[in-house]
Protein backbone atom coordinates (compact mmCIF):
# COMPACT_ATOMS: atom_id res chain seq x y z
CA UNK A 1 0.00 0.00 0.00
CA UNK A 2 1.29 3.64 -1.07
CA UNK A 3 -0.26 6.53 1.16
CA UNK A 4 0.76 9.87 -0.91
CA UNK A 5 0.97 13.00 1.44
CA UNK A 6 1.29 16.37 -0.86
CA UNK A 7 1.70 20.25 0.39
CA UNK A 8 3.33 23.34 0.84
CA UNK A 9 5.46 24.02 3.73
CA UNK A 10 4.13 23.91 7.45
CA UNK A 11 1.13 21.83 6.87
CA UNK A 12 2.02 18.98 8.95
CA UNK A 13 3.49 16.62 6.24
CA UNK A 14 6.29 15.31 8.24
CA UNK A 15 4.70 14.59 11.50
CA UNK A 16 1.80 13.53 9.97
CA UNK A 17 3.43 11.10 7.70
CA UNK A 18 5.07 9.28 9.90
CA UNK A 19 2.74 8.71 12.57
CA UNK A 20 0.51 7.07 9.86
CA UNK A 21 3.13 5.28 8.71
CA UNK A 22 4.01 4.34 12.60
CA UNK A 23 0.17 3.17 13.13
CA UNK A 24 -0.18 1.63 9.43
CA UNK A 25 3.15 -0.58 10.22
CA UNK A 26 4.47 1.11 6.92
CA UNK A 27 7.70 2.72 5.99
CA UNK A 28 8.05 6.37 5.52
CA UNK A 29 9.72 8.20 2.63
CA UNK A 30 10.71 12.22 3.66
CA UNK A 31 11.46 13.38 -0.57
CA UNK A 32 11.96 16.72 0.49
CA UNK A 33 14.73 15.58 2.35
CA UNK A 34 16.45 14.52 -0.91
CA UNK A 35 16.20 17.82 -2.58
CA UNK A 36 17.16 19.57 0.55
CA UNK A 37 20.02 17.13 0.66
CA UNK A 38 21.33 18.06 -2.66
CA UNK A 39 20.36 21.38 -2.26
CA UNK A 40 23.07 21.49 0.59
CA UNK A 41 25.64 19.93 -1.75
CA UNK A 42 24.88 22.66 -4.12
CA UNK A 43 26.13 25.31 -1.59
CA UNK A 44 29.44 23.43 -0.49
CA UNK A 45 29.67 22.53 -4.34
CA UNK A 46 28.84 25.74 -6.95
CA UNK A 47 30.46 24.16 -10.01
CA UNK A 48 28.84 21.29 -10.66
CA UNK A 49 25.01 21.55 -11.76
CA UNK A 50 22.15 19.94 -9.19
CA UNK A 51 21.63 17.03 -11.52
CA UNK A 52 25.44 16.31 -11.55
CA UNK A 53 25.46 16.27 -7.78
CA UNK A 54 22.69 14.32 -7.48
CA UNK A 55 24.13 11.37 -9.55
CA UNK A 56 27.25 11.87 -7.80
CA UNK A 57 26.10 11.56 -4.32
CA UNK A 58 24.72 9.16 -2.07
CA UNK A 59 21.58 10.32 -0.06
CA UNK A 60 20.18 8.22 2.67
CA UNK A 61 16.67 9.61 4.01
CA UNK A 62 15.67 7.31 6.60
CA UNK A 63 15.59 8.47 10.63
CA UNK A 64 19.03 10.61 9.63
CA UNK A 65 19.67 11.70 6.69
CA UNK A 66 23.30 10.93 4.99
CA UNK A 67 24.75 12.78 1.85
CA UNK A 68 27.56 10.51 1.46
CA UNK A 69 28.05 9.43 4.61
CA UNK A 70 27.77 12.34 6.35
CA UNK A 71 25.29 13.65 9.05
CA UNK A 72 23.27 16.18 7.71
CA UNK A 73 19.86 16.08 9.43
CA UNK A 74 20.13 19.29 11.19
CA UNK A 75 22.30 21.06 8.28
CA UNK A 76 19.39 20.44 5.69
CA UNK A 77 16.75 22.21 8.12
CA UNK A 78 18.96 25.86 7.83
CA UNK A 79 16.71 28.42 6.41
CA UNK A 80 19.37 28.56 3.33
CA UNK A 81 18.73 25.54 2.82
CA UNK A 82 14.72 25.38 2.43
CA UNK A 83 15.15 28.38 -0.19
CA UNK A 84 17.47 26.73 -2.11
CA UNK A 85 16.00 23.38 -2.09
CA UNK A 86 13.02 25.15 -3.68
CA UNK A 87 14.96 26.99 -5.96
CA UNK A 88 16.97 23.88 -7.46
CA UNK A 89 13.67 21.73 -7.45
CA UNK A 90 12.76 23.66 -10.65
CA UNK A 91 15.39 21.63 -12.35
CA UNK A 92 13.62 18.81 -14.24
CA UNK A 93 16.85 16.85 -15.14
CA UNK A 94 17.42 17.03 -11.40
CA UNK A 95 13.79 16.25 -10.73
CA UNK A 96 13.75 13.31 -12.79
CA UNK A 97 16.76 11.88 -10.63
CA UNK A 98 15.68 11.94 -7.69
CA UNK A 99 12.04 10.93 -8.89
CA UNK A 100 13.36 7.29 -9.91
CA UNK A 101 15.23 7.14 -6.69
CA UNK A 102 12.06 7.59 -4.96
CA UNK A 103 10.13 5.37 -7.26
CA UNK A 104 13.07 2.20 -6.42
CA UNK A 105 12.09 2.96 -2.91
CA UNK A 106 8.29 2.67 -3.12
CA UNK A 107 8.38 -0.09 -5.23
CA UNK A 108 8.53 -3.21 -2.60
CA UNK A 109 6.56 -2.59 0.45
CA UNK A 110 4.08 -0.55 2.30
CA UNK A 111 4.89 3.45 2.25
CA UNK A 112 3.97 6.89 3.53
CA UNK A 113 5.59 8.93 1.14
CA UNK A 114 4.88 12.93 1.74
CA UNK A 115 6.56 15.94 -0.91
CA UNK A 116 5.15 18.04 -3.19
CA UNK A 117 4.49 15.68 -6.18
CA UNK A 118 4.15 12.29 -4.51
CA UNK A 119 0.28 12.06 -5.40
CA UNK A 120 1.01 13.66 -9.14
CA UNK A 121 4.25 12.33 -10.29
CA UNK A 122 6.35 9.74 -8.29
CA UNK A 123 3.06 7.23 -7.31
CA UNK A 124 -0.01 8.48 -9.48
CA UNK A 125 -1.21 4.99 -8.34
CA UNK A 126 -1.14 5.09 -4.72
CA UNK A 127 -3.85 3.56 -3.04
CA UNK A 128 -4.65 6.96 -0.94
CA UNK A 129 -3.76 10.26 -1.41
CA UNK A 130 -3.72 13.33 0.73
CA UNK A 131 -3.72 17.28 -0.09
CA UNK A 132 -2.83 18.57 3.47
CA UNK A 133 -2.88 22.39 3.78
CA UNK A 134 -3.38 24.85 6.29
CA UNK A 135 -3.58 28.68 6.34
CA UNK A 136 -0.44 30.74 5.47
CA UNK A 137 -0.67 32.37 8.98
CA UNK A 138 -0.63 28.41 10.90
CA UNK A 139 1.92 27.41 8.88
CA UNK A 140 4.34 30.57 9.34
CA UNK A 141 3.41 30.15 13.13
CA UNK A 142 4.33 26.37 13.45
CA UNK A 143 7.78 26.95 11.08
CA UNK A 144 8.44 30.54 12.55
CA UNK A 145 9.29 32.02 9.34
CA UNK A 146 7.84 33.20 6.26
CA UNK A 147 6.78 30.43 3.97
CA UNK A 148 5.00 32.45 1.55
CA UNK A 149 7.77 32.78 -0.89
CA UNK A 150 8.67 29.06 -0.80
CA UNK A 151 5.40 27.71 -2.08
CA UNK A 152 4.73 30.36 -4.39
CA UNK A 153 7.36 29.00 -6.51
CA UNK A 154 6.65 25.66 -5.73
CA UNK A 155 3.44 26.00 -7.08
CA UNK A 156 3.92 27.86 -9.96
CA UNK A 157 7.14 26.56 -11.40
CA UNK A 158 6.89 24.68 -14.76
CA UNK A 159 8.03 21.12 -13.82
CA UNK A 160 5.76 18.97 -11.16
CA UNK A 161 4.40 22.10 -9.69
CA UNK A 162 2.37 21.45 -6.09
CA UNK A 163 -0.78 20.65 -7.11
CA UNK A 164 -3.25 18.36 -5.62
CA UNK A 165 -3.95 15.27 -7.78
CA UNK A 166 -7.07 15.41 -9.13
CA UNK A 167 -8.11 12.03 -7.01
CA UNK A 168 -6.71 13.77 -4.00
CA UNK A 169 -8.18 14.24 -1.05
CA UNK A 170 -8.10 17.80 0.69
CA UNK A 171 -7.43 17.53 4.37
CA UNK A 172 -7.29 21.39 5.90
CA UNK A 173 -5.23 21.10 9.17
CA UNK A 174 -5.71 24.57 10.23
CA UNK A 175 -7.32 24.06 13.40
CA UNK A 176 -6.61 20.08 14.35
CA UNK A 177 -4.41 18.65 16.20
CA UNK A 178 -2.06 16.38 14.96
CA UNK A 179 -3.39 13.35 16.44
CA UNK A 180 -6.85 14.40 14.60
CA UNK A 181 -5.19 14.56 11.55
CA UNK A 182 -3.71 10.98 11.56
CA UNK A 183 -6.67 9.54 12.63
CA UNK A 184 -8.87 10.66 9.31
CA UNK A 185 -5.88 9.48 7.30
CA UNK A 186 -6.08 6.42 9.22
CA UNK A 187 -9.84 5.68 8.97
CA UNK A 188 -9.47 6.64 5.11
CA UNK A 189 -6.67 3.97 4.81
CA UNK A 190 -7.95 1.15 6.77
CA UNK A 191 -11.60 2.00 5.06
CA UNK A 192 -10.24 2.01 1.48
CA UNK A 193 -8.24 -1.03 1.83
CA UNK A 194 -11.10 -2.75 3.03
CA UNK A 195 -13.48 -1.99 0.48
CA UNK A 196 -10.81 -3.35 -2.34
O1 LIG B 1 9.27 20.40 5.13
P1 LIG B 1 8.89 21.44 4.13
O2 LIG B 1 7.47 21.27 3.65
O3 LIG B 1 9.22 22.82 4.56
O4 LIG B 1 9.81 21.23 2.85
P2 LIG B 1 10.40 19.90 2.27
O5 LIG B 1 9.31 18.88 2.09
O6 LIG B 1 11.56 19.50 3.09
O7 LIG B 1 10.86 20.35 0.81
C1 LIG B 1 11.81 21.36 0.60
C2 LIG B 1 11.68 21.86 -0.82
O8 LIG B 1 11.98 20.79 -1.72
C3 LIG B 1 10.28 22.30 -1.21
O9 LIG B 1 10.05 23.68 -0.93
C4 LIG B 1 10.21 22.01 -2.70
O10 LIG B 1 10.75 23.05 -3.46
C5 LIG B 1 11.14 20.81 -2.85
N1 LIG B 1 10.42 19.54 -3.00
C6 LIG B 1 9.90 19.21 -4.23
O11 LIG B 1 10.00 19.99 -5.17
N2 LIG B 1 9.30 18.01 -4.42
C7 LIG B 1 9.15 17.14 -3.42
N3 LIG B 1 8.56 15.96 -3.63
C8 LIG B 1 9.62 17.47 -2.14
C9 LIG B 1 10.25 18.68 -1.95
Amino acid sequence: MIIAIDGPAGAGKSSVARAVAERLGARYLNSGAMYRAVALASIEDASRTPAELAAAIQIEVGRRVLLDGRDVTAAIRAPEVSAQASLIATDPDLRSALVSQQRELLATGDWVAEGRDIGTVVAPHADLKIFLTASEAERAKRRGEAVGARDRRDATRIHSPLQPAADARLLDSTSLTLDQVVEQIVNLAETGVAGR
